[in-house]
């Protein structure tokens, strides 16, 4: 009965041990695998190309490229100096890709309720409840002004993107999308009309 049993766990444990002396490179026996099933006889992505120039599968994407989703966006401002110079060429060289329907509007008008009107106020007037309640030092601009709505929407776009030339009002490119900023910016226009 001894000897059984201890043949039975010698067994077990011989079972185990052999399944598992594959590795993921050699996964053991593969169902019919010489008609393509298991094992591609194309360069793998990351592996090497006899083909390819480089010699490599993957390849870098051509000078200039822009992912489908990013638009052309070429400021990096460093400084004071920069900003003033970039906010000036975005508002020539940017232009709002989206109509200003109602419901970009609509949009538009929800994302500044959560990211704007805290400083600026929900009539955009520049008395929001931080200013208000003495929590912001600065008066935050009225975006219904001239000074404002007379610039033209890549400006503003920049300006929500980078923050302001004095640096008071910070950046926030990294919270909106792109399409929320613009749609920010047609809300901007559309409470003047
Ligand atoms: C933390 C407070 C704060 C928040 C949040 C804020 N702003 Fe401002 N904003 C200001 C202040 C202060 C100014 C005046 C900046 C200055 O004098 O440099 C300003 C100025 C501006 C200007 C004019 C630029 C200028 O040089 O005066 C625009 C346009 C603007 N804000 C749009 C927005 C939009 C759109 C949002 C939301 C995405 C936003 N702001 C969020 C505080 C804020």
């Amino acid at each position: 009965m001894k000897n059984k049993t201890i043949f039975f766990i010698l067994s077990l444990l011989m079972v185990a041990m052999s399944s598992c002396d594959r590795d993921k490179n050699n996964t053991g026996y593969a169902y019919m695998a010489d008609h393509d099933m298991y094992f591609t006889k194309y360069d793998k992505a990351y592996g090497a190309s006899s083909v390819l120039p480089n010699g490599q599968v993957n390849q870098p994407a051509p000078e200039g490229a822009v992912a489908r989703e990013s638009a052309y966006y070429p400021f990096h401002p460093k400084g004071v100096a920069d900003r003033v110079a970039d906010q000036a060429k975005a508002g020539k060289e940017l232009t709002n890709p989206l109509t200003a329907t109602e419901e970009n509007i609509a949009e538009g008008k929800r994302q500044f309720d959560i990211f704007c009107a805290d400083c600026h106020g929900f009539d955009a007037k520049g008395n929001g409840h931080l200013f208000k309640a003495k929590l912001f030092p600065a008066k935050p601009r009225d975006l219904t002004s001239s000074y404002v709505q007379d610039m033209p929407d890549g400006s503003i776009y920049f300006i929500i993107t980078e923050g302001s030339i004095s640096g008071l009002m910070g950046p926030h490119g990294v919270q909106i999308t792109p399409e929320n900023r613009w749609k920010i910016v047609d809300y901007l226009r559309s409470i003047v009309k």
